[in-house]
Order: structure tokens, then sequence, then C-alpha cells
């Protein structure tokens, strides 16, 4: 019933959206979990409230993943709290739209940061605790990783490389360490895609709608408790849509 009891997780970017469901469910299954924030603190210590309201030991720690020196103390309080670490999601991401002829370094360079060299850089900081627990690495990458965006070249890229990561990491760490990644499809987040655009993906989607942050998590929690023998896979959650795209 409590697959992860006594262990214990960290989820980047958890205070909101897709990284508070991971981080409900794995509590849910019985560990503890610290997530990390950068703008939302005040969602950040809510969900840890409603986490000790459960009787979850939860923690919130500011960080920014793009900077190595974050990553670091970040890293160090995480185990210093936890005595070590048996699931690491990599799950802070960034997102935006732009047209491939008006797109700007500076907007290339920001989304690599934050969703190639992030991910990268605090895998390499809890390897060796991970190590030690025969620990898991769970990367959000996402459906736009496999298929071509045309006015998301950036994000499109940020994620094949996360998936390429993913990969890479599985071999770099095995065997104390299994790496996976999940690849969402159109989740629905109450974030800024409008209600029509929306309903065109959901009709575009074999399975006739959009995900949910908890479908999501599911995954994120399978790789997290299923046979450390699944290492280097990258498991889409998307309805569908990218059989249809
Ligand atoms: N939503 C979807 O449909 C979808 C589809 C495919 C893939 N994904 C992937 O799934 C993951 C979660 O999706 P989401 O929509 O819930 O993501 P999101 O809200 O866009 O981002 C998750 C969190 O990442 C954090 N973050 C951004 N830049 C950061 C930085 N430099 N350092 C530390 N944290 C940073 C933010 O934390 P603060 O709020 O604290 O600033 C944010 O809350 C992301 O990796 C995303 O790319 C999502």
């Amino acid at each position: 019933m409590s697959p992860l009891q006594g262990k214990s997780a960290l989820v980047t970017g958890g205070a909101e959206r897709i990284g508070r469901a991971i981080a409900l469910a794995l509590a849910a299954a019985g560990a503890r979990v610290a997530i990390t924030y950068l703008h939302s603190e005040r969602a950040a210590r809510s969900l840890v409230r409603d986490l000790e309201r459960q009787h979850v030991n939860a923690t919130a720690l500011k960080c920014d993943v793009c900077n190595p020196a974050d990553v670091r103390k970040a890293a160090k309080r995480v185990l210093h709290e936890f005595g070590g670490l048996d699931v690491l999601v990599n799950n802070a991401g960034f997102y935006e739209s732009a047209l491939l002829e008006s797109l700007t370094p500076q907007q290339w360079d920001r989304m690599f940061h934050t969703n190639t060299r992030g991910p990268f850089l605090v895998a390499q900081a809890l390897a060796p605790a991970l190590r030690e627990r025969k620990g898991r690495i769970i990367n959000l990458g996402s459906l736009g990783g496999v298929r071509p965006w045309s006015s998301h070249a950036h994000y499109c890229v940020s994620k094949a490389a996360l998936h390429m990561l993913t990969l890479v990491m599985a071999k770099a760490l095995a065997p104390a360490i299994a790496v996976n990644a999940v690849a969402p499809g159109m989740i629905e987040t109450g974030g800024k895609t409008s209600a029509r655009q929306l309903a065109e993906l959901a009709a575009k989607t074999p399975l006739r709608r959009n995900g949910s942050p908890a479908e999501v998590a599911e995954a994120v929690l399978f790789f997290a408790t299923a046979s450390h023998f699944i290492t280097g896979q990258i498991l889409c959650v998307d309805g569908g849509l990218g059989l249809a795209t």
C-alpha cells in the first residue's frame, strides 16, 4: 500500500501544477517529500502545510535550477534533512511559444538553461547520494521533445536534449541509479492556454481529451516504484496525441 515508505524524494519546481501533483502522489505512496520553488513561495509553503497535516515529512527549498551554487546548497540541505535521497524528479521547466524566425538567442539560452542544464546540474549534485540508495531519477520531458512543434523550436529541442540526457544518464549512472523520463502531451493545468486551444488539442487526441496533472504523476510514481531493471525509457503520457501529430 505504501511502496515508498521510508524513502525520500525531491521534486524540483514542485509548488504548483504538475510538480504539486507529483509531490502529492509520492507522499501518498509513503515518501518524505522535499520540493524546490523559485517564485512560488506561498504555494510551496501551503503544499508543505497540507502534507504535514497528513503527517508527511515535507520541506520546501528555494532553488534556481540554473544556478550551480543554488543547486549545491539545496542538495546539501535535502540530504541534511532526510539523511539521503531515493528519488529525484526533475520537474522544473520553462515553456513559451516563439516563431523560429523571431526567436532570440536569449530566449534560446533561457530555455536550455532551465530545461536541460537545470536537470543536469541537479542530477549531478545528487548522483552520489542516489547511488548510495540505489535510487532513481525521473525527468519531465515532453511530447514536444519527440514531435516537432513549429512555434516552439527552442522548447522542443531543449526537451529532445533532456530525453537524450535521460538515456546518457541511464548508462553513465548504471548500475546503481535507474533513470527514466515521463513525456507529457497536452495537460490541463489551468495555465495560459485558451479554452479554444485546449478544445482543439483534445479533438486531435485519439482519446478525445487532454490529460491531468494526476495522470502525469501516476507515470512518475510508476518509475519511482517499478522494477529497478527499467531504465533509459521515455514514457509518453499523451492520450495518443503523438500518434496523431
Ligand atoms: N503542462 C503541460 O501540458 C506539459 C506538457 C509537456 C511537458 N510538461 C513538462 O512537465 C513539467 C511540469 O509542467 P508544468 O506545466 O507544471 O510546469 P511549469 O508550471 O511551467 O513549471 C514548473 C515549475 O518550474 C519552476 N521553474 C521554472 N524555472 C525554474 C528555475 N530556473 N529554477 C527553478 N525552478 C524553476 C517554476 O517554479 P516557481 O513557480 O516556483 O517559480 C514552475 O512552477 C515541466 O518540465 C514541463 O516542461 C508539461
